[in-house]
């Protein structure tokens, strides 16, 4: 591995990084062949590095049958030979870390795909056997197993259980999933299942990696002592205990397990870090960020926060002061391959549920494309302006906006296929990334697309972008510039504007303001020197929708 040195050397770098997330299928497609791939992640280093951006962190790209985009991970210590070869891993991770970008993928340790070989000979294994206790085997009920052992649904829907044909040939077991029934959730009271998760972290470090996103961080453990088996799904915060009890989610047990891998994390200089995907009550968030376990966890809070000065302010204050007063950093996040694009939630009415509308409007959206895309650059210009790390999603810095339009036929969303009649899908934000002007894929690589892109597309290239003021792209990297120069300082002060509630005004210990107008009218700028404005000034003052930095 070549030598490499970075402008923030320091073992914390992450606490106050901007993450860029790529979703490696649908990057860039250096051979053709419609996927997205490491070499085309490496042609694409010059760009990652102008944006200025710290860190990327990987979707998974993981040999699998794609039966949820690579969450169905087959293979945990190889790469999907779609996507490229373990060489082709380090000459990536060596070509980012030559410009000071950091690496951090992705590991899913809740349930492997259904290819895996350890489910392969758990299938191929008689009830009973080791090889079925890595899984959740159990027998169906009724008088010869055929009604499913619980209740519990799947995430996508429908069951969470699926039965098996034994090697006999005849029906037989059941095992649980809470995704998809092609990933089978992992049984971790079994001692061989947390040794090969360790010895993945070490593979990935000793191969460079500086961090790790864990998938559904709060699902490991499950309450099955005593014959016990969960009977609803508690993915849903409403419905989720809130005490450490709950069926499914957030154990307190979980936490052993990521105490024993922080042990491995901190072997390794720097120390690897890691981001816990858990979606759990806010209050039982710090231990998953504690420093004796993951470090940082995912703060999903702004995503239910609207175009809503109120609720903005909230989620900001109450993250920040739970990441000071645990010793660690809040993480942003507006946008990932999971969610709609936020240039498009924030194009719709405020209190609407998004998922439902889209489900209902599939075939005819209307989105107010302008007041989204206005709104999500403000919304991200006061973010960037905050404390704690900003976590990116490929094609934000373009501003684009969902494809909502996807036919059927076209969709690979397992969430889609499951509920044909909610017609959910996450495929809208997954869409090849649009490079150029012309060509056959907008120069996401030299073939097609492996989802249709929209003729809009066109206009939120990068070609389209790069270089024209005023464009998204160069909005980002003026941002990501000046936050550079943005002193590391955990602080930050509210202004309180006591007539205008609909003002978000806070202050930075180097003397840099940021004022976000959630309102309908303008509102006077403070003094001081304009340093960046998410849109142009109405009359000398901050306009609707509009984000603006002073120093
Ligand atoms: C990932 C999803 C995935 C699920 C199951 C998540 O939270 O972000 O994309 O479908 O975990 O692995
Ligand atoms: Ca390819």
């Amino acid at each position: 591995m070549s030598e490499f040195t970075f402008l923030k050397g320091s073992e914390d770098w992450w606490r106050q990084a901007v993450v860029y997330q790529i979703y490696p299928r649908s990057f860039a497609d250096a051979n053709g062949d419609g996927i997205g791939d490491l070499q085309g992640i490496i042609s694409r280093v010059p760009y990652l590095k102008k944006l200025g951006i710290n860190a990327v962190w990987l979707s998974p790209f993981y040999p699998s049958a794609l039966a949820d985009g690579g969450y169905d991970v087959d293979d945990y210590r190889n790469i999907d030979p779609r996507i490229g070869t373990l060489d082709d891993f380090d000459q990536m991770i060596d070509a980012l870390h030559a410009e000071g970008i950091r690496v951090i993928v992705d590991i899913v340790p809740n349930h492997s795909g259904s290819n895996h070989v350890w489910f392969q000979e758990a299938l191929k294994s008689p009830k009973g056997s080791p090889a079925r206790d890595r899984y959740i085997f159990r027998d169906g009920k009724g008088e010869h197993g055929e009604i499913r052992p619980s209740e519990l649904a799947s995430h996508f829907g429908p069951s969470g259980w699926t039965r098996i044909i034994e090697p006999d040939g005849t029906p037989g077991q059941w095992y649980m999933h809470l995704f998809a029934s092609e990933q089978p959730d992992f049984n971790w009271d079994n001692q061989e299942v947390r040794d090969d998760f360790l010895k993945t972290m070490r593979f990935w470090s000793d191969r460079g990696v500086d961090g790790y996103r864990i998938d559904v961080a709060h699902a490991l453990i499950k309450n099955l002592a005593n014959g016990h088996l969960p009977e609803r799904q508690s993915y849903d915060l409403s419905v989720m205990k809130k005490d450490g009890s709950d069926d499914l989610f957030d154990r307190d047990e979980v936490h052993d397990i990521y105490k024993s891998w922080r042990k491995i994390f901190n072997e390794y200089d720097p120390p690897r870090m890691a981001v816990a995907e858990a979606w759990v009550w806010p209050h039982r968030r710090p231990p998953y960020a504690s420093t004796e376990e993951l470090g940082q966890s995912f703060n999903f809070d702004m995503l239910g926060a609207g175009w809503d000065a109120a609720k903005v302010r909230d989620v900001v204050r109450l993250n920040l002061k739970t990441a000071a007063d645990n010793g660690t950093s809040t993480t942003w996040v507006l946008s990932n391959h999971d969610i709609i694009r936020h240039a498009t939630r924030l194009g719709l009415p405020n209190d609407l549920d998004v998922a439902k509308w889209y489900a209902k409007n599939r075939f005819d959206p209307h989105v107010n494309v302008e007041q989204g895309l206005a709104r999500a650059k403000a919304l991200t210009q006061a973010l960037l302006a905050l404390p704690g790390s900003t976590y990116l999603y490929q094609g934000e810095e373009l501003g684009l906006q969902e494809h909502l339009t996807i036919p059927a036929e076209q969709m690979q969303d397992p969430q889609f296929f499951r509920n044909p009649d909610v017609g959910l899908s996450r495929d809208g934000c997954r869409v090849p990334l649009p490079w150029a002007r012309s060509g056959q894929s907008l120069g996401f690589g030299p073939g097609g697309s492996h989802l249709p892109q929209p003729a809009w597309y066109v206009d939120y290239s990068v070609e389209a972008e790069d270089g024209f003021a005023g464009s998204t792209l160069e909005f980002y990297r003026r941002a990501l510039s000046l936050r550079a120069g943005l002193v590391c300082e955990e602080k930050w002060h509210e202004v309180k504007h006591w007539f205008n509630s609909n003002v978000l005004h806070f202050k930075r210990p180097n003397g840099w303001q940021s004022v976000t107008n959630f309102g309908s009218k303008p509102v006077k700028l403070p003094k001081g020197e304009v340093i960046l404005l998410s849109q142009p000034l109405v009359g000398g003052k901050l306009g609707p929708n509009t984000t603006v930095w002073i120093k």
